[in-house]
């Protein structure tokens, strides 16, 4: 498959199947995460790998709404950036979910974007401090966002060249 047919293929997952991932698919899409483009290559991420079924219930409410995905979910990357180390690491940590999201549909499982950053849990704590306790993270490690991964109930239709808002590309000037 081209490169264009693989970004139209993939679609968020929030549903999947009790299936487990095989170590070595994970391991690309991990790989895929690390080999990511990063401001000055400072490369500031850390991912965390969760399997542990009690904990993954327990990541669900990690915002105001419970995140249904993370209790179907075979695994979740929760992606932190090291706010010491680069300025630029929201940025960072978003390219390296964006390319763990594209290369885990690219290998058959479904995935999605859980968003941490900014985002609170239904007693008013920040998701960041509750996933922080839950996981241990050092204060200089901030929660970007968590990428749940399963094998998929179905994957939605790719998305369609020709329904794409062209008009949202200027030339030269706005
Ligand atoms: C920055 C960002 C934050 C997102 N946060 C969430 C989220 O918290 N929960 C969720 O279900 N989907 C989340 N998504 C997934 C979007 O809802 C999804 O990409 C969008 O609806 C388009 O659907 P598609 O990915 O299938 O093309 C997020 C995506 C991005 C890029």
């Amino acid at each position: 498959m081209e490169l264009l047919q693989m970004f139209q293929n993939r679609r968020s997952v929030r549903q999947y199947t009790d299936a487990p991932i095989p170590e070595e698919t994970l391991t690309k899409i991990l790989q895929a995460g690390l080999l990511s483009a990063s401001g000055k290559a400072i490369r500031p991420w850390e991912f965390i790998v969760v399997r542990d079924r009690a904990m993954l219930n327990a990541m669900a409410d990690c915002r105001t709404t419970p995140v249904k995905m993370l209790q179907e979910a075979a695994c979740a990357i929760v992606v932190l950036g090291d706010e010491s180390k680069s300025d630029v690491w929201v940025e960072d940590c978003s390219v390296a979910m964006a390319n763990m999201h594209l290369m885990a549909d690219a290998l058959g499982v479904g995935s999605c974007w859980v968003q941490g950053r900014l985002r609170e849990t239904s007693d008013g704590r920040t998701t960041e401090a509750f996933v922080r306790e839950l996981l241990g993270f050092p204060q200089e490690m901030r929660l970007q966002a968590i990428l749940t991964l399963g094998m998929p109930v179905k994957h939605p239709e790719p998305h369609a060249l020709e329904e794409l808002p062209m008009e949202k590309i200027h030339q030269e000037r706005f």
